[in-house]
């Protein structure tokens, strides 16, 4: 009797766990947004706010390695993949480190790592927003690592607040005079948001270096890189453009919408046009995406709505952006990559990846799919 009860009980457990697809192992065929994605030695996958990089008929999975808490107590983990289902755990690409005095100590915050392979110098590139230990979010800087092999180990260079001392194209005189005034507004007023627009937190981080927040990085058809970032306390996106090594900033840079506070960016070009899915900015929790495009990244951009379409969009399917991935050999084929953070335990954040759709007006956007395979790219 006692025997019967038991077998019962594993039975519809199994069955319960079956029924929430939460059995599911390689060999995968499918993507199943938002549940739990084993990789090959069954483990769920630990790349969080990550990027995807694309190297001789491999795909790298660059991110950040959670635990308990949000905070970096291991480093960026790399996964690899053939056919983007099924990923291969390369271990940990840059790791802490445990001097005290280090800038990527154990217990600073590391996210949304992303990487490129600079041909010049025949070096992969990582950057990713870094948060000094202690310090919770007030640093708001971007750290660099480099390595000669894609899966690392990365060598820290350094981390900094960017573009310090320069001025973003199209800055007019009156915007470089004015006075600094970032003290003397209440933040959340009419003339704060005026002033902000107007380059309150511009001017006043003008000669220490910009905040930089949430980012990714963009390599154009002529292999110019830039790294896109939350500037001004959250406020405004700037695109910088990037040395030839991909090492260090070049003082050039744009201010995109500014006081629309986007954060989350994740880039893809599509027929000319340059286009970001962002997000608003509420913390760990989703919230309506954005769209934003531009004939040209140091041109004007605008702001097109929320491209997530149906039931849930206004939480963008319970996920933020983190990158847009180009799948490579077929055409106008890229893929929505989104976190759903798991703040009260982050190491079960899942992802939500899904196929960006082009309306008849040729306009960019994501529906849910339970499932869905690469195929639909075909249809
Ligand atoms: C939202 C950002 O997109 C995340 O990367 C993280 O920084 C959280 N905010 C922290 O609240």
């Amino acid at each position: 009797m006692k025997y019967k009860f038991a077998t019962l009980f594993v039975l519809s457990c199994t069955l319960l766990l079956a029924d929430l697809s939460l059995l599911r192992a390689q060999p995968y065929e499918q993507f199943h947004p938002g549940e739990q994605w084993l990789d090959d030695i069954g483990t769920h996958i630990n790349a969080h706010g990550g990027g995807i990089l694309y190297q001789d008929g491999t795909y790298y999975w660059f991110g950040e390695h959670k635990g308990e808490n949000n905070r970096a107590e291991v480093g960026v983990r790399v996964y690899s993949s053939t056919d983007l289902y099924n990923w291969k755990n390369e271990g940990v690409a840059l790791a802490v480190s445990d001097a005290p005095d280090s800038e990527i100590v154990s217990g600073a915050i590391i996210e949304r790592p992303k990487v490129i392979y600079n041909e010049k110098t025949d070096t992969y590139v990582m950057w990713f927003h870094l948060e000094l230990k202690g310090q919770g979010y007030s640093a708001a800087r971007t750290g660099v690592a480099v390595s000669e092999n894609v899966t690392g180990p990365y060598r820290y260079l350094r981390s900094y607040r960017p573009n310090a001392g320069d001025w973003p194209v199209r800055a007019t005189t009156e915007t470089k005079r004015k006075k600094y005034d970032a003290d003397t507004l209440e933040w959340w007023t009419d003339p704060w948001r005026e002033a902000l627009v107007d380059g309150l937190f511009l001017r006043r981080d003008q000669k220490g270096g910009q905040m930089s927040r949430d980012m990714t990085l963009f390599v154009d058809d002529d292999g110019t890189a830039y790294h896109i970032h939350s500037a001004e306390e959250n406020a405004t996106l700037h695109i910088s453009k990037l040395s030839d090594d991909f090492q260090s900033f070049t003082g050039r840079y744009n201010r995109i919408l500014p006081g629309k506070f986007n954060e989350a960016p994740a880039i893809f070009k599509h027929v000319g046009k340059y286009y970001i899915i962002a997000s608003g900015t509420t913390g760990w929790d989703p919230n309506p995406a954005r769209l934003l495009v531009a004939d040209s990244l140091f041109g004007e951009w605008q702001m097109t709505g929320n491209p997530a379409k149906g039931e849930r969009a206004d939480i963008t399917f319970d996920s933020q952006s983190t990158f847009i991935l180009n799948v490579q050999g077929k055409e106008d084929a890229y893929i929505y990559m989104g976190d759903r953070w798991e703040p009260e335990n982050p190491i079960t954040g899942t992802y939500v990846w899904l196929p960006i759709e082009f309306d008849e007006n040729g306009q960019p956007f994501i529906q849910w799919h339970e499932e869905w395979d690469l195929s639909y790219f075909d249809e």
